[in-house]
């Protein structure tokens, strides 16, 4: 098995450099998915109330009969929830459907600025994190703006900023901003979906000279980023593929080489995207 390396938070919990990503499985795929993970050595693993497999992750998780200690499950508050006391509400209705008695990483999925309550979220999760309901907390999708008010009015910064992040929008900006205030970037759509990414020359002709597949070379790129990928697979060969990431290393050129010099969002703009 995999012995996945972690990162401190600057909260001091640990996060494994690499997990699952969840979305858009249904209770019963996610609950094998995630089983055989873990099994296979995954030890932090995304899901959101909006992807509606939280039960189904969660009996993966019990099922898998890793001591509890050991996994970072990490679940989202939906849009429709923001607010302080909805968010309370919302966090306790996602923590029964993943029978658990804490989440690890607790995350607000996008800002929606137009709606204007994400503060008020911000407020519940450093409260469930001092009730001990929550041993991290964190968003996605925040710019630098949104992640700047959250320091400004309540004087707490997430851990982690879960971030569209892949060969096809590298994030440089929003990446130097969380380096430069302690913010753990994790990836999410890192393999861009498993699209043209893949298939990309620039990706494949490194992943030929490593000796490994183009999506392991995404992967690595990643991680040698110092972002937390969280590929999705339902696939266990695929999952053991994903894991193997640890055994080589990209050079400065090949780094280079992979990140596209235009950039491309393949899902939505957090200004204005709003899920609910
Ligand atoms: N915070 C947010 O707003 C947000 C938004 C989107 C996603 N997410 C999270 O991020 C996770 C990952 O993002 P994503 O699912 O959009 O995209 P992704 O992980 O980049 O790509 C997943 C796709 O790639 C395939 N795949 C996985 N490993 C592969 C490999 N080694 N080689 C070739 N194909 C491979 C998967 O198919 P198989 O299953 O058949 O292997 C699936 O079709 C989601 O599951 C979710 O947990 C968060």
């Amino acid at each position: 098995m995999i012995d996945i390396p972690q990162h401190s938070l600057n909260d001091g919990t640990k996060l494994p450099a690499l997990g699952l990503g969840t979305w858009p499985m249904d209770d019963a795929e996610a609950e094998e998915a995630v089983a055989g993970a873990i099994g296979l050595g995954f030890r932090l693993v995304d899901t959101a109330t909006n992807y509606r497999n939280e039960t189904g992750v969660g009996r993966g998780v019990a099922r898998a009969g890793v001591p509890r200690e050991e996994i970072v499950l990490t679940t989202k508050l939906p849009g429709r929830h923001h607010g302080y006391e909805e968010t309370l509400a919302s966090f306790e209705e996602s923590r029964r459907r993943l029978g658990v008695d804490y989440v690890d990483l607790y995350l607000i999925h996008w800002p929606l600025p137009r709606v204007g309550r994400f503060v008020d979220s911000w407020r519940a999760m450093i409260k469930l994190r001092e009730d001990g309901l929550v041993r991290s907390i964190g968003v996605s999708n925040f710019t630098a703006e949104h992640l700047d008010r959250l320091e400004k009015e309540t004087g707490v910064l997430p851990s982690v900023n879960q971030i569209e992040l892949h060969p096809l929008f590298p994030q440089e900006e929003l990446r130097a901003f969380h380096e430069a205030k302690g913010v753990r970037t994790e990836s999410w759509s890192p393999l861009g979906r498993g699209s043209a990414i893949l298939a990309d020359p620039a990706v494949v002709s490194v992943a030929e000279a490593q000796g490994v597949t183009p999506g392991q070379v995404v992967l690595r790129w990643h991680l040698q980023l110092g972002a937390v990928p969280i590929p999705k697979s339902s696939s266990p060969l695929r999952q053991r593929a994903n894991l193997d990431v640890f055994g080589f290393e990209l050079g400065p050129a090949q780094m280079a080489a992979i990140a596209h010099r235009t950039h491309r969002r393949l899902g939505g703009d957090p200004e204005v995207h709003e899920e609910f």
